[in-house]
């Protein structure tokens, strides 16, 4: 097993942009996974080490600061604080939490660059890049918009047109504007370098595709698209004057490209942390080096970064990349802009002292193999009936029936009952099934498997009923309630990875001062005699009206969004009326729909337009499941000149409502109406 090959493990979670705070996606998707593998190691006395920090660079941070008036500086050192504030306030337990805007960051960083560098590694390239004359600075490809050749969508941006989804170089914009002053772009030659991830592709094809077979299929399903796909070089610089500068002559106004600088903060990290002996971390085959990461991430620790750590030749590569997808909040995606999150410190206000609650929730509901949703009425449901009524249940019976009887003191365990050693044989592999789940990165599996020991302990109580047996047999009591608390205790141990701060209490009544995994599955944890401490509450019920007023806080949020909305879109030049009669908007019928091979936006339609049919794609896939769509009748405009997108000629488009998330929906006529009737 694992632990035979490796003597260490090192731990590293995705450095979250230091540009606002950390909400419940964070958590979910990345640090409470990350924190209960590292819990779990620790207390199976592994030597691990859990590292973590803030990205402080790149563009949107620059952007950010601008906006405010302040400097980029400012803006990292007040997210960085807040951020690092709620991990620890969640009990995320780094060994540590730094940034990548330290000295010994910027030097590690540059070092790596600079010995790539040396090596011969990257390409050096000229090219034309669109310079913005006002704000003097050069445009990252999503701060430019423009029109889209294409579709004339006003609003494509440098990088892609969202609404038929053609995937563009800025300089295909036509009339294009630069997203931070709004003037219009020059273009300027400028040089950066390339790492050559071409040169790489078969040994990373080998590697993942051969070698890690055991990925998440989510993680091994995307490396594989990249690398069937083909690798390109990237670009590994920027000119902007906030990150590390490119540590090479004549790269004035230079600084590493954010993604990557950023992986490498992991090992800036690490030295900062173990100066004297980070290197066994990184660079001893016996350490095993495991990166929690979101979805979004997958391409730059799977196959960007190891490009990096091969090219550079020293370094160990990761082992595994348990990214999970994402998760929504009451079925929307979770926003920034949009206000839509629920923010770690926002829900310590209106939930002191109850983070282990959203570590079970967001543990329970994990977005492990898809996305997966987070709502207020399941949050209350799993406090209020596993929580409340199983483990604060069952433990709360056994510290009260042991003050009552046995004046708060471990009684002695006498002869057992088939019964009891049927309900000790219930419970005796749980060991084994957590760990297995959780060295598998299973962590939802895992937890329901802890749970299972206090459902196990509640049905032992409700089943032995102890109080009506305590005038007449009260060794047999003892036997019960020395069972009970041992299970208790088994709980405090089970529990401890995924609910420190309630293990902790556990542990704190039953006077238990240290435990270890390898304790799990005794009942001789507790001796006899052992005095408890006086019984606390573990959780309590969270009511309707609490949850309630989440939801109409987030409601509250919906309509102001969907006013801003509105008001958000100014209305386009006034047009004369025969402008209007050139277009021919008609209906038709949708008669076959699919999507288009290797364009993940397009959709392929066949129209019944009262003339024979036509073709038309449209760059709605991302909205529609083609076959919700055929019989459907759409509005498209019928005389537009043709134009090939994919190889395929579009006759027409179709016409699409877009809302302020971006989200598409095609028009369709009230009543159904004859194909080919005109729109007047
Ligand atoms: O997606 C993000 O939030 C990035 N800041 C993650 C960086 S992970 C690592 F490379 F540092
Ligand atoms: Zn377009």
């Amino acid at each position: 097993m694992e632990e035979k090959k490796f003597k260490r493990i090192l731990v590293t979670t995705a450095l979250p942009y230091a540009n606002g705070p950390v909400h419940i996606g964070h958590l979910a998707g990345v640090y409470v996974p990350a924190d209960i593998y590292v819990r779990y190691q620790r207390l199976k006395g592994r030597d691990v080490l859990h590292i973590g920090g803030s990205d402080e660079h790149g563009v949107p941070i620059t952007l950010k600061a601008r906006k405010e008036g302040v400097t980029p500086q400012d803006i990292v050192d007040r997210y960085h604080a807040i951020i690092k504030k709620s991990f620890e306030e969640f009990g995320i337990s780094f060994d540590i939490y730094s940034r990548t805007t330290s000295e010994i960051h910027c030097k590690t960083a540059s070092d790596f660059f600079r010995k790539l560098y040396d090596k011969g590694v990257f390409i050096e390239k000229t090219s034309e890049q669109y310079y913005d004359e006002e704000a003097q600075q050069f445009l990252a490809d999503r701060y430019i918009t423009g029109t889209c050749p294409h579709c004339k969508n006003e609003r494509a941006y440098g990088d892609q047109c969202e609404a038929c989804g053609t995937s563009l170089n800025a300089t295909d914009l036509i009339n294009p504007k630069s997203a931070i002053s709004g003037s219009t772009p020059v273009l300027r030659e400028t040089k950066h370098w390339y790492l050559p991830l071409d040169r790489y592709e078969n040994f990373l094809k080998e590697w993942i595709l051969e070698g890690h077979k055991e990925w998440k299929p989510n993680v091994y399903g995307q490396c594989k698209s990249w690398l069937d796909l083909g690798l390109q070089p990237r670009a590994v610089s920027r000119d902007l004057d906030w990150g590390v500068p490119v540590p090479v002559e004549g790269a004035e106004g230079k600084v590493l490209y954010v993604w990557f600088d950023a992986p490498i903060g992991y090992i800036s990290n690490t030295k900062e942390l173990r100066p004297d002996d980070w290197e066994k971390y990184w660079k001893d085959p016996e350490t095993k080096l495991v990166h929690f990461i979101g979805k979004d991430n997958i391409v730059f620790h799977c196959i960007v970064f190891p490009a990096m750590l091969k090219a550079e030749g020293s370094y160990i590569l990761p082992e595994n990349v348990p990214a999970n997808e994402f998760l929504n909040l009451e079925g929307d995606k979770i926003s920034t802009s949009r206000n839509w999150a629920v923010w770690l410190h926002e829900y310590l206000e209106d939930f002191p002292g109850k983070q282990d609650v959203l570590r079970y929730v967001l543990t329970a509901n994990a977005p492990e193999t898809k996305d997966n949703d987070f709502t207020w009425k399941d949050f209350q449901a799993r406090n209020n009936n596993e929580l409340v009524a199983i483990l604060g249940n069952f433990i709360n019976r056994s510290m009260v029936l042991t003050h009552k009887y046995f004046d708060g003191k471990v009684p002695a365990c006498g002869e057992l009952t088939d019964y009891d050693r049927a309900t000790l044989k219930e419970f005796s592999d749980v060991k084994e099934r957590v760990e297995n789940c959780i060295e598998n990165y299973r962590f939802r599996e895992a937890l329901k498997e802890a749970m299972n020991l206090a459902r196990i302990g509640n049905k032992y109580l409700a089943d032995t009923e102890p109080w009506k047996i305590a005038k007449s047999d009260m060794p047999r009591v003892a036997t019960i309630l020395n069972l009970s608390l041992q299970i208790a205790a088994n709980l405090s141990i089970a529990f401890e990875p995924f609910l420190p701060f309630t293990a902790k209490k556990i542990r704190a009544m039953l006077g238990l001062a240290t435990v270890e995994w390898d304790m799990l599955g005794r009942i001789d944890i507790l001796p006899e005699n052992t005095q408890l401490a006086e019984p606390i509450l573990l959780f309590e019920k969270i009511d309707d009206s609490v949850v309630e007023a989440q939801i109409k806080k987030l409601n509250d949020t919906k309509a102001a969004n969907e006013k801003a909305a509105h008001k958000a879109e100014p209305v386009a030049p006034t047009i004369e009326f025969d402008d209007f009669l050139k277009l021919d908007i008609r209906v038709g019928t949708v008669l076959e729909c699919q999507k288009v091979p290797k364009a993940d936006k397009l959709l392929q339609f066949k129209i019944d337009d009262g003339l024979g049919g036509r073709t038309i794609i449209s760059g709605i896939a991302k909205h529609y499941k083609p076959e919700d769509l055929v019989g459907k009748q759409v509005c498209f405009i019928a005389n537009l000149a043709p134009r090939k997108l994919k190889g395929i000629e579009s006759q027409g488009m179709i016409l699409s409502a877009e809302d302020a998330d971006g989200r598409l929906v095609v028009i369709t006529p009230d009543t159904p109406v004859a194909g080919g009737s005109c729109v007047k």
